[in-house]
Parts: C-alpha cells; sequence; structure tokens
C-alpha cells in the first residue's frame, strides 16, 4: 500500500482531461457480481475486508494530516473501486470516526464502474447511517453525505483541485484494458494456453502487460494529481509482487490455476482451445520497485509511506501468510 501527497502544480501545457485515450473496453462489460445472493461480491469479499483492515492505521494517519491542511469546511473524499456491500462502507466509517469532533462536513463520493451495483450501496446507506450514529451516540459525528459516481478511475471523475482525499482498495492491480495484441481480436495468439503471465508466456507479452501498468498508472496519477487540491492525500493499496521475477507473484499463480481449470474443460472438448488461447486477463501485480519508478517518473507526488504486506489467501484465515504460494502482496 502506498499514501502520497501531490506536489506543488507545476505550470503544464498539456490538459490531460482533453487528451485522446482509446475507448476502454472495461467500461460497459466489467462489474463484481451485485446484490446479496450467495455468489455475490457482497458475501465473498473477506480477503478484501482484511487489506481494508490492515490498512486503517494508514488511513487514519493520512486523514490526521488533511485535518492539520489549511482547508476550508467541507472535506471532499473520493473511494475509487467501491464496488458494494459491507466493505464500500469501513472506509466510509473510518474517515468519519477519524474526523470526530472536528468542524467540517464531510461529501464522500463512491466511485466505481457503470455496471456496479450502486443501487445496493444506496439501499444499505439507511441502515449504515443509524448503526453508525449508534456506535458512537453522545457523540458528535460530522454532518457527513454521500453519493454515487459512475466512471473508470482511468478518465477525468472531478473538476480541478476539487478532491481532498483519494482512497483505493483492492482496485489498482486491474488494468484499463487487456494490453493492445493481446485482447480476443487479436490474429495471432501470442499467449496461448495461458491466461495471464506464466512459465510459457514470452518475453514480448510480459513486456506488453508491463508498458500497459506503466501507462495506466502514471495516467491514473496525472489525473489523480489535477483533481487533488494542493496537499490532498491519496491512500492506495492494490495486488502486488513480492519479487522482481516477473513470473513468480501470487496474481501468477493464481490466474495459471485457473488457467490450468480452463485447460482441463479445453481437454473434455467443454470449452474450444482457441477461446482458451485468446483469452487474456486485464490485470498485473507490479513489485514495490515498479511502483516506486512509475510514480517518481511522474515527478507529480511524494510518497510518504510504501509498504508491502502479505496476507493468507483464506478468506477466514486471519494470520499473516508467509508461504509465497499462498498469500497475497499487497504493495
Ligand atoms: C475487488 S473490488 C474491491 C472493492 C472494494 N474497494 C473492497 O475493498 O472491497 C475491485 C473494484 O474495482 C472496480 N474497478 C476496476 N476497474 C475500475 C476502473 N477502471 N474504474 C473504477 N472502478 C474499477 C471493480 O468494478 C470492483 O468493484
Amino acid at each position: 500500500m502506498a499514501t502520497m501527497h501531490n506536489r506543488r502544480r507545476p505550470q503544464r501545457k498539456k490538459n490531460y482531461a482533453q487528451q485522446a485515450r482509446p475507448a476502454l473496453s472495461m467500461d460497459n462489460e466489467f462489474h463484481m457480481a451485485g446484490g446479496e445472493t450467495e455468489n455475490s461480491y457482497s458475501n465473498n469479499s473477506r480477503l478484501q475486508r482484511k487489506a481494508l483492515l490492515n490498512t486503517k492505521p494508514v488511513l487514519r494517519k493520512a486523514v490526521s494530516d488533511l485535518c492539520t491542511g489549511a482547508f476550508n469546511k467541507t472535506l471532499v473524499i473520493g473511494d475509487l473501486g467501491c464496488s458494494s456491500g459491507p466493505n464500500t462502507f469501513i472506509f466510509v466509517s473510518e474517515v468519519i470516526d477519524t474526523m470526530r469532533g472536528r468542524p467540517l462536513e464531510l461529501q464522500f463520493f463512491l466511485n466505481d464502474l457503470p455496471g456496479n451495483d450502486f443501487n445496493h450501496i444506496f439501499r444499505s446507506f439507511v441502515q449504515f447511517k443509524e448503526s453508525i450514529t449508534e456506535e458512537h451516540k453522545g457523540e458528535t459525528l460530522p454532518p457527513f453525505y454521500i453519493a454515487g459516481l459512475p466512471g473508470s478511475y482511468y478518465t477525468r471523475l472531478f473538476p480541478c483541485q476539487s478532491v481532498h482525499l483519494f482512497h483505493s482498495s483492492y482496485c489498482l492491480h486491474w488494468r484499463s484494458a487487456v494490453p493492445d495484441g493481446l485482447d480476443v481480436t487479436a490474429t495471432v495468439y501470442l499467449n496461448k494456453g495461458n491466461i495471464y503471465i506464466e512459465k510459457s508466456t514470452p518475453l514480448s507479452v510480459v513486456k506488453l502487460y508491463q508498458e500497459q501498468f506503466q501507462n495506466d498508472f502514471s495516467h491514473f496519477l496525472k489525473l489523480r494529481h489535477e483533481e487533488l487540491v494542493c496537499g490532498g492525500q491519496m491512500v492506495l493499496t492494490f495486488l502486488g509482487r513480492k519479487k522482481e521475477d516477473v513470473y513468480k507473484g501470487d496474481l501468477n499463480h493464481l490466474c495459471g490455476l485457473l488457467a490450468r481449470s480452463i485447460r482441463s474443460l479445453v481437454d473434455k472438448a467443454l470449452v474450444e482451445e482457441k477461446k482458451l488461447d485468446a483469452f487474456n486477463l486485464p490485470v498485473y501485480g507490479p513489485s514495490l520497485d515498479e511502483v516506486k519508478t512509475v510514480v517518481k517518473q511522474s515527478e507529480l507526488f511524494d510518497i510518504n509511506h510504501i509498504k508491502l504486506f502479505e496476507s493468507n489467501w483464506d478468506p477466514y484465515d486471519d494470520t499473516g501468510g508467509d508461504v509465497a504460494e499462498h498469500s497475497i502482496k499487497v504493495a
């Protein structure tokens, strides 16, 4: 995870908001399973919950640092990739709790792709408001307001210099699109039999994934830098890789298992081989150094704190993971 604050705004000629970007393939089709059924994200997000709980102290510190800044009475806060379910409100309640007793109002914008189950969030809001008020009975909570904000965080989401705090948990390993040359329309299959980077993935494909990460992440930083007020903060947590070796990360291992399952369906003639050959996931788990390099090259943010932490793949096992193949690394 990393917290950063934005540097003083340099004089820029380019307006990134108006720069042409290729159409994003994730925008209309991608979403977590909505609702509250057995298979919904809401009921299957305990791993992600562990990351939120792990990063609470860092979030509290970033929020407290904000309070020492000379901001006006309303703090604008964006949660990028909020999804729907109990996790969405963990972040919100943590910020409200940290702001207890301060003469401020809080405006939260909960962002996700348009296919996200925003209705579920809106329906849960009344219950959340009641439970946080009950939890803090007798205390003065800051007034808070919540709005849904559909759209990709790889596009501009807010007016210039209007946001004080950005948060994103368990999202930024998702790329804006499958790298060019690896999408389902490609006529030559460059990563046959795999869905991400595996042992048999050629280095040329690894490079495509790395470039996609570098372009996406640097674009994300530019957009957020435009939207943040001077002295604003960002707390970002996402899946990464412990080792520099790009073939050896937990995301590789997990996607490898998934690809193996699909291969077994191909062997049983239940899935066409070319469908597997044409399919690649739009994800990338960077190493700590890869993250630091992009932030440094952007010259837009200073990293206050960056840490790699591990947690057990078993959602119901809260012990830290120390075996690489069974744990998640979050940069
Ligand atoms: C694993 S969920 C994490 C949700 C939540 N933050 C949590 O901690 O449980 C990842 C979320 O990121 C969202 N996401 C992925 N790419 C996105 C993008 N480009 N813009 C906005 N949201 C995105 C997905 O739709 C999904 O809801």
